[in-house]
């Protein structure tokens, strides 16, 4: 029998008083004391607890009732004696009048804290939290906006295949085998972004789709080996198109799910000014330090590490942090984060009781005056310098520069702070394999102009017209106006080292399908999953999906990846030892 539910636990509030409700859910707390039992009863929208009167029979069954229980109860909203500020409900109580316990549960193996290992473990238990549900309803608002968005902006939603192509972002796939044709396989889509421009191809003339990605690679805290992408792509448009759309979808997105108002436009800057001027191509704008280089400014005649920097062509750059208390210990944990990042040190400078102080002094008895100068410092002022190569020197100080972030939180955890970030270069060199690779995926439109000048002499020179959209420090898009010419895209193929035989096993029906008739055409591609996360202040990618990996690509709950029987290979035609 079921207690037909006409209430949520909880949503009752003390204007309910003197009503009766029917509840359904589970079994949170039971305090029982003999002629009373006292149940916290919880569903997906939060907390109530219920008062049962042990003599009354039709409530019997709540006796031996146990945490994890699935349980209906029918009873009156009364107001509480003892309320209890701390719950949404603590205002009301409910005099239990039927109950029903619907299923048995076992001991719950969650308990209090549990590690995130039994979370995953026991995901179907651990959802039944206000914060995972919480998560999984932000996580549909969104995407309910999103699609609301995009459908009135005039996209069309369009689902292409999971059984695909090796698709070209960079990583490995993720393979099927395929029965019918043994030895044969298919690749799970790393995106769909073949299919979309054949959509353009096609006379699709906007597209969108709320895709799931596939990557076989290595996984850092916000990636997952799926995960979910909001695909867009238009026709006859160009990059300022698909910033306007993109800004406008946040911007509608943003406000539906937080109320909160975005000023549009975002703000850019090129890869080129990023890497300098924040030693990344994904800078955190909530916070100042920008890096500057002080090269010219800073006199270091006698201090041969310097010297020497100055005789290869090196650079100083610096940062100034303005009233903190830098420690020793900080001061050397920075240093060896400079120093993985290729710095051979962390030079400082503080500004203190009038008295500029640094270990570089003695080498450098001049040096505090031009660093004074060069970085105006005054009283509480500490400098950070790294002496190196241009790209050395601001990735190490941009590194230095977060980790001051996080120490002294200078970011501002309240505030959204986009940014669009262009011109990445198109290609870069690949040391280990000795070949040039492109910086986004093969068919990104490289700068025309760029092309003529640099395409034989220095390729990387030259830019590509490609950007990503960064949020907090965070690459949250990523998209490009896409090479229709295709000619130049075999140019592009064979800087990088695809052969004509490769090239056509790999893409030759796409590159067959760019000779007819492909109008210019851009996208982009916003990562659902790390967007959600930021806006709930998630601490990982995983509280966002319902069902995550873990960082060995594998699912605790249902133990995939796993071994699977001999006569499935057989029908594959999946021989030997699946061990290896
Ligand atoms: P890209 O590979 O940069 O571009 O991916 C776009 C966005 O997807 C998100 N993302 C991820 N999120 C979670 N886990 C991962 N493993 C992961 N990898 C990527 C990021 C990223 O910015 N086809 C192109 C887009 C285009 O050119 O239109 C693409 O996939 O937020």
């Amino acid at each position: 029998m079921l207690l037909k539910r006409d209430a949520y636990c909880g949503k009752i509030r003390l204007s309910d008083a003197g009503k009766e409700v029917t509840l359904n859910g589970w079994i949170r707390k039971v305090r029982d004391f003999g002629k009373f039992a006292f149940v916290d009863m919880w569903d997906h929208t939060g907390l109530v607890q219920a008062v049962f009167d042990m003599g009354d029979e039709k409530l019997n069954g709540v006796k031996g009732c146990i945490v994890g229980d699935c349980v209906g109860i029918r009873g009156t909203v009364v107001e509480r004696k003892d309320k209890n500020p701390d719950m949404a409900t603590g205002d009301i109580e409910i005099t239990a009048g039927a109950f029903i316990r619907y299923s048995v549960s076992e001991p719950l193996p969650i308990s209090e804290n549990p590690s995130e290992e039994i979370r995953l473990k026991y995901r179907y238990i651990d959802l039944r939290t206000d914060t995972m549900q919480g998560n999984l309803r932000f996580r549909h608002k969104v995407i309910k906006a999103i699609r609301e968005h995009m459908d009135y902006k005039g996209f069309i939603e369009v689902e292409t295949p999971v059984l695909s192509k090796s698709t070209p972002e960079g990583a490995r796939d993720y393979l099927v085998p395929s029965r019918m044709q043994k030895g044969a396989f298919y690749a799970l889509p790393q995106s769909p972004q073949i299919y979309k421009q054949l959509l353009m191809i096609g006379g699709v003339d906007k597209y969108f789709q709320i895709a799931r990605c596939f990557r076989d690679e290595d996984l850092r805290a916000n990636r997952q080996p799926e995960f979910t992408q909001l695909d867009v792509e238009m026709a006859y448009a160009a990059e300022e198109d698909v910033f306007s759309v993109t800004e406008e979808l946040f911007k509608y997105t943003v406000e539906s799910v937080t109320g909160e108002k975005l000023d549009l436009p975002f703000r850019r800057m090129t890869h080129r000014e990023a890497m300098a001027d924040y030693g990344t191509d994904k800078p955190d704008l909530r916070f100042g330090l920008r890096i500057t280089d002080v090269t010219e400014e800073i006199k270091y005649d006698g201090f041969k590490v310097m010297e020497s920097n100055a005789e290869k062509g090196g650079r100083i750059h610096g940062i100034k942090l303005s009233g903190f208390d830098v420690t020793r210990k900080i001061i050397d944990g920075l240093t060896e984060t400079a120093k993985k990042r290729g710095a051979g040190g962390l030079m400082w400078f503080r500004y203190k009781d009038g008295v500029m102080i640094s270990p570089v002094s003695k080498f450098l008895p001049d040096a505090g005056k031009s660093v004074e100068r060069a970085f105006d410092m005054s009283e509480g002022d500490m400098v950070f310098m790294v002496a190196a190569d241009a790209s050395t020197a601001s990735a190490a100080l941009g590194a230095v520069r977060l980790g001051l972030r996080d120490i002294f939180s200078l970011a501002d955890e309240d505030r959204l702070e986009f940014l669009w970030v262009t011109e990445f270069p198109m290609f870069f060199y690949n040391e280990d394999e000795g070949r040039y690779e492109t910086e986004h995926h093969p068919f990104t439109m490289p700068d025309l102009d760029d092309v003529a000048a640099y395409m034989e002499s220095d390729p990387l020179k030259i830019r590509s017209r490609s950007y990503d959209l960064v949020l907090n420090g965070e690459e949250i898009a990523s998209g490009s106006v896409r090479n229709h010419i295709s000619g130049l895209q075999d140019k592009v193929f064979e800087k990088i080292g695809i052969t004509p035989e490769e090239r056509e096993k790999r893409f030759g029906f796409f590159i067959k399908a760019l000779k007819y008739g492909t109008p210019p055409h851009a996208g982009i591609a916003p990562g659902i999953d790390r967007f959600v996360q930021i806006l709930l202040k998630a601490e990982s990618i995983r509280d966002v999906i319902a069902f995550p990996k873990t960082t060995n690509a594998a699912c605790l709950m249902t133990e995939s990846p796993s071994e699977v029987g001999k006569k499935q290979l057989d029908d594959l035609g999946i021989m030997g030892d699946n061990k290896k």
